[in-house]
């Protein structure tokens, strides 16, 4: 299975990909995540997309295509992978096409998860994100057994990410709607856009993402 998860900051994304990679034992490739490992480890890459991430806007291309490349050029990649959060602009979707064809696959879906964005900032504002293994909390919802500690890893840094901010979430809405939505009409041609509405609860969205992907990539 290799599926593309497309949709606004806080609809989903995450939680339906962790829940996919383990349906499907393939990785959950998060660029979000990805960066905010860098960020957390001080790398150079970390420290240039740590102001850009707080502001709610979007790391260059170019990097984000290089990261993407090299971590589906990894071995546990190579039989399928759910892309989360990636791509997010048209050249990072053209530049994704070129990647698949260097490593001669192609996908089978893309679900685009919409929900309104009211919802989006209710979310958001009870999100808490494990910063040792970027496990996913929300704490009207779906708490962590123990308060404050990631029933995942056990770590203790439970925390509200920067960007959860309601003027960065604001932000991060906009920068949706200008640079990601148009990935949907670049994609339109493939006939692979699978739309799923993701105000649900977390069982409800999982169960129509699986009922829309095509059969014969479950079986395979
Ligand atoms: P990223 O980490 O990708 O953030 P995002 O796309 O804005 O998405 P979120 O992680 O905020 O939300 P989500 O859809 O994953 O929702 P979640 O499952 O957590 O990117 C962050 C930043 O990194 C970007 O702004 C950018 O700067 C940079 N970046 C990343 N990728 C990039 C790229 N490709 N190019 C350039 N820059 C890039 O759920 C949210 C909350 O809701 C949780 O608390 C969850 O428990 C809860 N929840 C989930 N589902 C439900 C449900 N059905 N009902 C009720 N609650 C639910």
């Amino acid at each position: 299975m290799r599926l593309i998860l497309l949709g606004p900051p806080g609809v989903g994304k995450g939680t339906q990909a962790r829940r996919l990679a383990e349906y499907f034992t393939i990785p959950q490739v998060a660029t979000g995540d990805m960066l905010r490992d860098h960020i957390r480890d001080k790398t150079d890459l970390g420290q240039q997309a740590q102001s850009i991430m707080a502001r709610g806007k979007l790391v260059p291309d170019d990097v984000i295509l290089a990261m993407v490349e090299a971590r589906l050029r990894e071995q546990d990649a190579l039989d399928g992978f759910i892309l989360d959060g990636f791509p997010r602009t048209v050249p990072q979707g053209v530049g994704l096409t070129a990647i698949l064809e260097r490593l001669s696959v192609t996908l089978d879906a893309i679900v685009s998860v919409t929900v309104h964005s009211d919802i989006v900032l209710s979310r958001l504002s009870s999100r808490r994100t494990c910063t040792q293994c970027n496990a996913v909390y929300n704490l009207v919802i779906h708490p962590p057994r123990v308060l404050g500690v990631c029933d995942a890893c056990g770590g203790t840094q439970l925390i509200q990410r920067e960007d959860d901010r309601p003027e960065t979430i604001r932000k991060r809405l906009d920068v949706y709607y200008e640079q990601t939505f148009p990935l949907l009409a670049y994609y339109q041609s493939t006939g692979l856009i699978r739309e799923v509405p993701g105000d649900g609860t977390i069982d409800e969205v999982f169960q129509l993402i699986l009922a829309s992907l095509p059969e014969e990539s479950i079986r395979a």
